[in-house]
């Protein structure tokens, strides 16, 4: 007798897909390129919390929003610092990866320039200067290359499964 509602019954003859369970993608990657505007970390820290709940990856979220968001406003500051006299700036562009034990937040701006190596917390009266600070803080490693067509990516990474922290 044939089945009703038209579901079809699975082949037997399809391959099956060996060591993979979950719907989706196989690479965890999303990326996105933002203008240059206010709401720009914004959009990110959405995407960013979208893309770790889909990967299953909540925990991530905190210290990942607040990496996403120093980057993505200092992409743009450096962006804006970069126009040609007379042009706009540029978008900037974020990819998230998770693999290899990692989290990779990189973000792409047309600025040559490289970020401070070292960065150190600026001074009680100081209105700035704590981005990269606290970047270094929460990330297990960060640094920046150049780009192959121009400008560079600053990135940072944070482990995918934290060890169990020292008491
Ligand atoms: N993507 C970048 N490209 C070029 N220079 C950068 C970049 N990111 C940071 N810098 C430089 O490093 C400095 C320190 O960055 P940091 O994020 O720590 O502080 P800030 O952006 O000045 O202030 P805030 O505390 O609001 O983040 C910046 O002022 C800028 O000169
Ligand atoms: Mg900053």
């Amino acid at each position: 007798m044939q089945a009703h509602g038209g579901a079809e019954a699975p082949d037997a003859r399809a391959p099956a897909r060996a060591g993979r369970q979950l719907p989706g993608p196989a690479t965890r990657t999303t990326g996105l390129i933002l203008g240059p505007v206010e709401t720009a970390p914004r959009c990110a820290r959405g995407i960013l919390a979208a893309a770790l709940a889909q990967w299953g990856l909540p925990g991530l979220r905190e210290p990942g929003e607040e990496i996403i968001s120093e980057l993505v406003t200092n992409a743009i500051a450096a962006s804006h610092r970069a126009a040609p006299p007379g042009t706009g700036p540029l978008p900037v562009t974020v990819w998230i990866t998770a693999g290899n034990g990692e989290l990779c937040i990189r973000v792409w701006d047309p600025d040559p320039a490289p970020p401070p190596a070292d960065p150190s917390l600026p001074g009680d009266l100081a209105e700035s200067g704590r981005g990269l600070f606290i970047v270094a803080a929460l990330a297990s490693r960060w640094s920046w290359h150049p780009a192959p067509s121009g400008g560079k990516y600053v990135w940072a990474a944070l482990p995918l499964h934290p060890g169990p922290h020292a008491t």
